[in-house]
């Protein structure tokens, strides 16, 4: 019998838990039993268990509404690598996606194997962190009222691409949301919530840098010299402000993404010609 053979696939479940917590901090990742936890509630998962039902690999998969998926903390156990478990794992989990468009942030340790299942990648994540450095508290920034909840949704949904409502709300139970309006309505958001060595900001939904700078010092101001994280696409520009504040370039990840069907078959027309500048 190979070692492949006495793998067990089953599904991902509380029980997992505490081996979970074991596999990513044997990668040096931050993750706490909460962080876990958190993702796990969101999800839908995989495990691979060996003989005697130790947690030998993990695959998560959070669904947005019927519009996307994330795959996520894709984990085999060092001394089980090479041998198909992460394949299997990531078939498994991509069955439960039920056609949906899936993304992910890949190391660059896992690009190969998305690579072989259909996932290109779109963009570069970089991660920043560090002891925030004092920071004025920017002005037009405040906490979200019960009242915010929907228009932050919509605004999610909008920039996102998907219905992220469930994540919203376990955000709101976990965490805290400033918002910036404009009159009436709101314009941008940000959430801070406890995550691995500190806090992570995070999502940042906003119009321009500017404004996202600003919802990312209301949080930081709030807690000098707190171990922050936050991480942002490359192409944000908001990276070298996000040094200067105290939280340098870390690290980071490749943003990709596996079209559905339906996708690729859209995927296939660009706008060549604008209508016109005005109308874009
Ligand atoms: C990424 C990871 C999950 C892969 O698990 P695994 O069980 O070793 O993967 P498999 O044995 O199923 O191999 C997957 C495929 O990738 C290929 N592959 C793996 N490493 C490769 C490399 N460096 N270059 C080219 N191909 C590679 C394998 O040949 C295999 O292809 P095949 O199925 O066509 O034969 C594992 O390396 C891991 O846990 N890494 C640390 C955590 C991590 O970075 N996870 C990714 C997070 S996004």
């Amino acid at each position: 019998m190979t070692m492949q053979n006495q793998i067990d696939i089953v599904a991902f479940g509380p029980e997992h838990i505490d081996g979970a917590v074991e596999l990513s901090r044997a990668e040096s990742w931050p993750h706490r039993r909460e962080d876990w936890q958190l993702v796990q509630q969101l999800s839908a998962g995989i495990a691979a268990v060996d003989a005697d039902r130790r947690l030998t690999g993990t695959t998560l998969l959070t669904p947005y509404g019927q519009d996307c998926a994330t795959i996520n903390m894709v984990i085999v156990d060092k001394s089980m690598r090479g041998l198909g478990v992460g394949r299997k794992l990531m078939e498994r989990a991509m069955a439960l996606a039920e056609g949906r468009p899936l993304r992910l942030v890949a190391t660059k340790e896992g690009l190969p194997l998305y690579e072989k299942l259909g996932f290109v990648t779109t963009g570069e994540i970089r991660q920043h962190q560090g002891e925030v450095r004092p920071l004025d508290r920017p002005d037009g920034v405040e906490d979200m009222q019960a009242g915010d909840l929907g228009s932050l949704k919509a605004l999610d949904r909008e920039a996102y691409g998907a219905d992220r409502s469930a994540l919203i709300d376990a955000l709101v139970r976990h965490g805290k949301i400033a918002v910036i309006r404009k009159g009436e309505t709101i314009e941008a958001w940000a959430a801070i919530r406890p995550f691995g060595r500190g806090e992570v900001i995070g999502p940042v939904i906003a119009p321009d840098a500017k404004t996202a700078c600003a919802l990312i010092a209301f949080h930081a101001a709030s807690r000098p010299g707190a171990f922050l994280r936050v991480d942002t696409g490359s192409e944000t520009g908001i990276a070298p402000w996000l040094s200067e504040i105290g939280l340098p370039h870390v690290g980071g990840g490749i943003a990709m993404r596996r079209p559905s069907k339906d996708n690729a078959e859209q995927a296939r027309r660009k706008v060549y010609a604008l209508a016109n500048q005005a109308l874009g």
